[in-house]
């Protein structure tokens, strides 16, 4: 009998993952620029990272809070799985029960981060199910899902099995509902990377869909602070119905400064269905509470009561200013494009800036790397309708979004 070695075996799905050559290459070109000016300063607008410090209230929250785990009596250990209630509770009654949003504080998940939350709740969902990704898209979803095994290989800038929603000028960046049935659908507003942004309407379009199909929306709405119109809505709870078949995730990153401190939440109701493959509904509450609290030992305490201080008044003051200042930069930026004749969208209610360059995205990268010193995303890293365009990011001081502006309109004129 010949006995064959236990061979440890790797995912073989991760071998579909294409390179996240983005980044990279960006940091390629970037850096040949630079050797070949090196007295030339780079003025970088492509980053979707915040350049201004925690608000006060948070820091001073932060550090009492540190203080607390100094102290025999005041020292915490291992929290709840699912955050604080202090937290939990602040989160339910400002950000959805004062929008009409009927939230309870138990349906709340506190964690780390939008990207592992994102990323990890396709997990609990089986793995034949169709999903319905949008093209341009925050990439996170389409590689976890590559990673699990919803697709076939990547052929063409696009894998087999999935069903790519296309956001393109034609449908104003808000994907048509699709002509054959998904069960698992992606939705991010404001948008990353197009700064589009989607109305009740449209959402209630979405939400009816998943109705009418059994299937299960999840609704990215990291960028919801930068929404300032009166009418669009900050969650999709707002839409009726949507608590059935509706998942959203938030982020204290963009909000209040928080990408290097680690805060986000995510939003399971209660009455949220998903079906056995026998056609009876489960809640999906349940499963992600048990993936959270088998996989996940909750925020640190400190971090947590610097999130708490976001719900204060002058928290509340202090997250206005902050997200006002990245929208004064986003304004003057779409305002700059377009005199120079790009059309654009994105800029208003989102701190993303997406432009027709009415050429290729690298081409056009290079030129304002080479003739303005300025580095911006290009948007065929986002997806193959992301063609065309760049991504411009107003995460910078108004100074450098200012000089970066008058070298474009050099570079272009
Ligand atoms: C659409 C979107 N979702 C989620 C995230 C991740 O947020 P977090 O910092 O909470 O992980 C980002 C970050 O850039 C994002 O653009």
């Amino acid at each position: 009998m010949s006995m064959r070695s236990p061979m440890i075996r790797i995912n073989e799905n991760y071998l579909k993952l294409q390179d996240s050559y983005l980044f990279a290459n960006i940091a390629k070109r970037v850096k040949a620029y630079q050797n070949a000016h090196p007295k030339e300063d780079i003025i970088r607008m492509g980053i979707g990272d915040v350049t201004l410090p925690l608000p006060p209230a948070c820091i001073r929250a932060f550090h009492q809070a540190v203080d607390e785990m100094a102290q025999d009596t005041t020292f915490r250990g291992y929290g709840p799985e699912q955050g604080y209630a202090f937290l939990r509770e602040k989160i339910a009654e400002h950000d959805f029960q004062a929008r009409g949003a009927q939230i309870s504080a138990d349906e709340i998940f506190v964690s780390d981060g939008a990207k592992c939350d994102t990323g990890n709740i396709q997990e609990i969902f089986a793995t034949d199910i169709r999903v319905g990704i949008p093209d341009p898209v925050y990439p996170v979803y389409l590689d976890t899902n590559v990673m699990a095994g919803r697709t076939g290989e990547y052929q063409d800038g696009r894998y087999s099995g999935i069903t790519y929603l296309d956001c393109t000028r034609e449908n104003g960046y808000i994907p048509d509902l699709p002509d054959s049935p998904v069960a698992l659908i992606y939705l991010c507003f404001p948008n990353n990377p197009t700064g589009a942004t989607i109305t009740k309407a449209q959402l209630k379009a979405w939400v009816d869909y998943a109705i009418d199909n059994q299937a299960l929306i999840l609704f990215d709405a990291a960028y919801e602070a930068f929404l300032r119109d009166d009418d669009l809505p900050h969650s999709i709870y707002e839409v009726t119905g949507a608590k059935e078949v509706a998942i959203e995730f938030r982020s204290f990153s963009k909000t209040a400064g928080f990408t290097g401190t680690r805060c986000a939440y995510t939003v399971v109701p209660k009455q949220c269905r998903a079906f056995t493959a026998s056609g009876n509904p489960m809640p999906v509450h349940d499963l992600w509470n048990r993936r959270h609290t088998t996989k996940f030992n909750s925020v640190s305490y400190p971090v947590q009561r610097a999130a708490e201080a976001v719900y204060s008044p002058e928290g509340q003051n202090q997250i206005r200013t902050l997200t006002d200042y990245y929208l004064t930069n986003a304004a003057y930026i779409r305002q700059a494009i377009q005199k120079l004749g790009f059309e654009c969208v994105g800029g208003k209610n989102s701190p993303y800036i997406w432009i027709d360059g009415r050429q290729d995205s690298w081409k056009f990268f290079d030129l304002l790397l080479n003739k303005a010193g300025v580095v911006c995303t290009p948007g065929a890293g986002f997806g193959r309708c992301g063609q065309g365009y760049i991504r411009i990011s107003a995460f910078n001081s108004f100074e450098n979004v200012e000089k970066a502006m008058d070298r474009i309109k050099a570079a272009l004129q």
